[in-house]
């Protein structure tokens, strides 16, 4: 795990953004394709936004590029709540990406049948065994969830790659997610945090006891692959 704190969220967001033009570089010179899973919530909105500035907008090949949701809200595409459009709004329109190279959750199933299809869509769009993202993006809850894996959910003890519906019995609202064992397929695993109201979900994380049941984010360890944690000095301020 590498940690990379930097003295504001400016320079975090830039300094991820560059790991991404590297991501993106190398996968494309190895496989011809990057495969990205995005992360949602407020954080990454202004991540995106970078990528389809003049700063960044032609450092990858977008063509090339196709986007995942780590994990989304199960509410209608259209909705102010839904990732999708976070993603679309930040990022897609402005680079008027293709829908072929957009992989949303369908939102319009029920929610155990979202998360089987789109565990299928991934499966498809993988020839190999193992669904290796490039890079799979996350975010960081005040509770220390990431993804849609909350304390307490069932979702926590899988043991095979999968998407999953995960029903969050405080909000009466259910979450689209990767699990851990896919996210942990990953060749390369990116935490964009920033802001003083992480810094005890960031202590707690990383340097806390391990309890995977109250901090899901220590379930983040990829087998073949590194986690790069991009924060700010707001939100390491308790390590
Ligand atoms: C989501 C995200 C979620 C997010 C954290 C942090 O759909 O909300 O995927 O896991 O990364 O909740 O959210 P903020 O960046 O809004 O604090």
């Amino acid at each position: 795990m590498q940690t990379n704190i930097l003295a504001n969220a400016d320079k975090v967001l830039n300094s991820l953004a560059e790991y991404i033009v590297k991501k993106a570089s190398k996968a494309i010179a190895e496989r011809e394709r990057f495969a990205i899973a995005l992360s949602g919530g407020s954080s990454p909105k202004k991540l995106y936004e970078l990528l389809a500035s003049p700063a960044f907008r032609n450092r990858i090949e977008w063509d090339k590029t196709f986007f995942f949701f780590g994990d989304e809200r199960y509410v209608p595409q259209t909705d102010a709540d839904s990732n999708y459009l976070m993603v679309y709004n930040a990022l897609f329109a402005p680079l008027d990406i293709e829908e072929a190279n957009i992989f949303a959750v369908d939102t319009a199933l029920s929610p155990e049948k979202a998360a089987i299809e789109y565990t299928n869509v991934i499966k498809v769009f993988f020839t190999e065994k193992e669904w290796r993202f490039d890079l799979v993006l996350l975010g960081l809850g005040d509770d220390a969830h990431t993804a849609s894996l909350f304390p307490g959910t069932a979702v926590l003890h899988d043991t095979e790659p999968a998407v999953k519906e995960n029903f969050l019995k405080n909000k009466q609202v259910y979450r689209i997610t990767f699990n851990a064992p896919l996210i942990n397929q990953a060749r390369a695993i990116a935490f964009l945090v920033y802001g003083e109201s992480k810094k005890t979900a960031v202590q707690q994380v990383m340097s806390g006891a391990r309890k995977t049941e109250l901090y899901p984010a220590q379930l983040i360890a990829p087998q073949n692959g590194e986690v790069q944690w991009f924060m700010d000095t707001a939100a390491a301020a308790s390590l």
